[in-house]
């Protein structure tokens, strides 16, 4: 079977174990192929997008506006696109991106405040026809998610310091999300065991793997 490109994205709250549930993902495919692919992230990916996410980031809660932050998101977005995303999936590579559209969508858009037509704009300029093909959820209680990244202590907190009733919308933006787009979008209870989580996550992602020829069957 021909390779064809698959892009995955992995969306939720702060400290909902993302960053985890990738790496778990990226070994067990390693496993199974020898296949190159990508996983990356935004803000950033690539080293000018990177440039933009100090800016995001760091630095007081209140610095950006939700839209200032949504065009930032959307300019770092247009170089991750455009430089790693379609070159990968035009060589039918598997791409696997920590946060992508959805998470403008929900904390520029639901819970921000900005217009879901300027939301839609922006994301248009950013990807042109690039989109998810399935988007990982991973749903945590906000008060969990927001007390597990704050005990990491790693800076980059400016979205943290916006606090639980922030936070609290922007679960409930990502379960709406999910609801709406419930063909590409797949909500996991990420309040278990990381193993737990990534065996979830496997029977979500292995079919697409399958059907894609970047796994074989055997
Ligand atoms: P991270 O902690 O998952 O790396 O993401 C950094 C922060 O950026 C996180 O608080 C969510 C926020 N963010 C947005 O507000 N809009 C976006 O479009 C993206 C990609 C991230």
């Amino acid at each position: 079977m021909t390779a064809r490109g698959l892009f995955i994205t992995f969306e939720g709250g702060e400290g909902c174990g993302k960053t985890t549930q990738i790496q778990k993902l990226a070994d067990r495919i390693k496993n199974l192929t020898s296949t190159a692919f990508v996983v990356t992230r935004e803000p950033g990916g690539v080293p000018a997008a990177e440039l933009i996410r100090g800016l995001l980031v760091n630095g007081d809660a209140e610095t950006w506006r939700p839209a200032t932050e949504g065009l930032l998101m959307s300019a770092a977005r247009h170089e991750h696109v455009e430089q790693i995303i379609r070159p990968a999936l035009a060589q039918n590579k598997l791409v696997i991106s920590d946060r992508f559209v959805d998470s403008t969508i929900v904390y520029q858009g639901i819970v921000g405040g900005v217009s879901a037509d300027d939301i839609a704009a922006m994301n248009k300029i950013a990807c042109g026809d690039i989109y998810p093909d399935v988007t990982i959820i991973l749903d945590i209680d906000s008060q969990i998610g927001l007390a597990r990244a704050m005990s990491r202590g790693e800076g980059e907190d400016r979205f943290e310091a916006k606090g639980q009733a922030f936070h609290e919308k922007v679960r409930a933006g990502f379960l709406e999300i999910a609801a709406n787009a419930p063909m590409r979008c797949v909500v996991i209870n990420a309040n278990r065991t990381p193993d737990e989580i990534a065996a979830d996550i496997w029977q979500v992602v292995c079919p697409h793997l399958l059907t894609s020829g970047l796994i074989g069957n055997e």
